[in-house]
């Protein structure tokens, strides 16, 4: 056997330079989200301090990175009884209501002077205390009821944004004063975009998904195995101190560099100074008037966020006030929970009904008991397919959580009738004829179902009509969903070019529409008839012609005589066209029906210049995107082509240089890459917002 070699002097001065040098370079990209050094670099350092501390496992130390994912998993969790019990928050819901709760401190306090306020995103996770001992992370606990939680500092030690040892991001400020202990309070969370991909892979690899990032966060948090959550996409922001206590040197009210807090706001700037990571978006105010104005911009604010919140939370800012101030049974006087409108809630499903597309496909709509949700009242909710609803368990009758968070279409997340429920359910059933037309419903592969009767189908004509009315085609003003629905149900139209031929009388015979709508209407749809060919090509409406596909065959082509007429070989040359965009466009062409209300468009006076679709702007300039997987609402080349319109550049591969991912279902390895790197990731939804917010 050899002897385990020593280690002399200069193991152990690399081993301090390399920690120090990972710390730091931890802080700088995951609390400050800047890193200075390549990824490679970071490895390379790492790696060097794994290879020492494997030579030399005496000098492992608690706070060495390569200690923040401890292997051996725990058989129990051990209870901790907080020094401080964790309180929890009094909630308003309006603006009287925190008028009210102003009226009260002023009352208490005996004072009409000006109170400063400490406003804060109430953060949808999980809450934790962590305790810092000279500095080094000795424990972190869950609030549990309060008084007692349970002891998870295996699992948060794994959080990257959580300093192992204070201060130790801050190698260059040997001035900083480190407190003897701290207890510090604050919300554990998953970022959205991280949910996302934690459940899309649950999804693919069989497991269970989560309803929404704080069952995320929670469920990680009450793992034994610390290496789930090491996987898991956990931060957290720091919102509260339970125990401060200086070394002597520095009780007195002055640290080595620094005066002790007397204010919410100087707690939040040493918190900082220490490596814990404090909510960007907080800010101190002066009077409940400006905390109303301060919830309101962070309402406004909230679907862009990739964290989940629920409120804000107002505080009194001065530590004294504070202390004056005191506790009720449960909650502080001093603090108060401005509620946002929920984005999850229970209702019933009272049917299920199947909705008809464009190009034929039906899609499962359930129709619910109505209810206010992220602040809207929501009847209806997609179910997008016979296997989701599958996955669900869902049948008519059922009681579920809805859930509408930042994006705007609403998701059924979960059935929750109980076992007890005296609810009468019944099976959702896939109809074997149309319900718009009566044709025969015939599976399209393994998850779909389409009607096959075609522009018969009075509900694909009105989707091929609204199609062509719409922004990025006609774009007729005024001719909204709504009308085309009475234009078809009345029989005042067919198809696209009867819309040519409506007369004023007629349109004023619908209800709601009186004289000055009909003439603002046609007036409206005489303007359209001037168009551009890449326009008028795209509301077509042939299957996989996007906006950009439409424009790469009118720069191929030239002429729509020529597009017409070429064969699938001819298409194919056309930059981006493959052989199935190919064979639709030949297809619908094909079709005399199709070539027959062309010839009607341009009869009742439809011209076109053949001059470019998208208006150019350089609102983007300078953002790299990387689009991956499938888009339901356009085509990939479409999204490019809107993105490049509005100056942005759009890359084939993710790099430290892209600013923005948009990912479809069935994204892979680019999407990976994008959280390895932790681009911001865009979902299909929070994408189409996006361009049309910089239209
Ligand atoms: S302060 C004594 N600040 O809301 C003050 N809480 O019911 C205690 N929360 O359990 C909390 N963001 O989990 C505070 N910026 C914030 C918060 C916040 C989220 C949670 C926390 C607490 C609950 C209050």
């Amino acid at each position: 056997m050899t002897a385990p070699s020593l280690p002399g002097q200069d193991v152990v001065e690399e081993l301090k330079q390399l920690r120090q040098q990972i710390a730091r370079h931890d802080y700088l990209y995951h609390t400050l989200d800047s890193p200075v050094i390549p990824d490679v670099e970071y490895d390379r350092l790492f790696a060097r301090l794994e290879q020492l501390e494997a030579q030399f496992p005496a000098l492992i130390t608690s706070d060495s990175p390569t200690q923040r994912v401890g292997s051996a998993p725990l058989s129990g969790f051990v209870q901790v009884t907080h020094e401080v019990p964790m309180m929890s928050l009094a909630k308003v819901f309006n603006a009287t209501e925190l008028d009210e709760f102003e009226a009260r401190i002023r009352k208490r306090l005996d004072t009409h002077a000006e109170i400063r306020y400490s406003c804060e995103p109430k953060v949808d996770g999980v809450a934790v205390s962590l305790l810092y001992e000279d500095g080094l992370l000795v424990r972190a606990a869950t609030r549990g009821d309060g008084v007692t939680g349970e002891d998870i500092t295996h699992n948060v030690r794994t959080l990257r944004d959580i300093p192992l040892r204070l201060g130790s991001g801050n190698a260059i400020d040997t001035a900083l004063a480190i407190p003897r202990r701290l207890e510090v309070r604050g919300e554990i969370y998953m970022t959205r975009s991280g949910f996302d991909a934690v459940n899309r892979e649950a999804e693919q690899s069989g497991g269970k998904s989560f309803v929404n990032p704080r069952n995320a966060a929670a469920g990680t948090l009450r793992q034994l195995d610390p290496r789930i959550a090491a996987r898991r996409p956990l931060r957290m922001f720091c919102y509260s101190v339970g125990v401060l206590e200086m070394n002597d040197d520095a009780t007195s009210g002055t640290t080595k560099g620094a005066t002790l807090p007397t204010t919410l706001n100087d707690t939040f700037t040493l918190l900082e100074q220490w490596g814990l990571k404090v909510n960007p978006e907080r800010a101190t105010v002066s009077g409940v008037a400006e905390c109303l104005a301060y919830a309101e911009a962070l309402l406004a604010k909230r679907a862009g966020l990739d964290y989940e919140i629920d409120g804000a939370v107002i505080k009194v800012d001065r530590l004294q006030l504070q202390a004056d101030l005191g506790f009720n049974a449960r909650t502080p006087r001093w603090a108060m929970a401005y509620k946002f409108p929920a984005e999850e809630v229970s209702t019933i499903v009272r049917d299920v009904e199947f909705q008809v597309g464009r190009t034929g496909t039906i899609t499962p709509v359930a129709r619910l008991e109505p209810v206010f949700v992220g602040g809207v009242t929501v009847s209806n909710a997609t179910l997008h397919n016979m296997a989701e609803i599958a996955r669900l368990g869902l049948h008519v009758g059922d009681t579920v959580i809805i859930r509408r968070a930042g994006d705007v279409i609403p998701k059924v997340v979960k059935v929750v009738t109980g076992q007890d429920s005296t609810a009468v359910l019944s099976d959702v059933k896939m109809p074997e004829h149309c319900p718009a037309c009566g044709s025969a419903v015939e599976p399209d592969g393994d998850i779909l179902f389409r009607c096959s009767g075609g522009l018969v189908c009075p509900a694909q004509r009105k989707e091929a009509i609204r199609h062509f009315c719409a922004r990025g085609a006609l774009d007729i003003e005024g001719l909204g969903d709504k009308l085309v629905e009475q234009l078809v149900d009345t029989g005042l139209i067919h198809d696209v070019a009867d819309v040519f031929h409506l007369q004023a009388e007629q349109l004023q015979s619908l209800e709601r529409m009186g004289e000055k709508s009909a003439n603002n209407l046609l007036a409206a749809i005489d303007k359209a008839k001037s168009t551009t060919l890449p326009r008028f090509l795209y509301g077509l409406g042939i299957p996989e012609v996007g906006e950009a596909t439409a424009l790469a065959l009118v720069t191929h082509f030239g002429a729509l005589d020529r597009i017409m007429a070429a064969d699938v070989q001819a298409l194919e040359e056309v930059e981006d066209v493959g052989p199935i965009v190919a064979a639709h466009v030949q297809h619908f062409f094909a079709n005399a029906e199709n070539r027959a209300v062309i010839e009607r468009l341009q009869q009742a006076g439809v011209h076109w210049s053949d001059t470019e679709v998208l208006e150019q702007s350089d609102v983007l300039a300078g953002q790299i995107f990387v689009l991956t997987g499938t888009l339901e609402q356009m085509t990939r080349d479409e999204a490019k082509a809107r993105l490049q319109a509005l100056g942005a550049k759009v890359a084939g591969s993710v790099s430290k240089k892209t600013t923005w991912v948009v990912a479809g279902p069935g994204a892979g390895s680019k999407l990976d890459k994008a959280q390895e790197l932790e681009i911001p990731i865009m979902d299909e939804p929070a994408f189409v917002t996006f361009l049309s917010d910089h239209y």
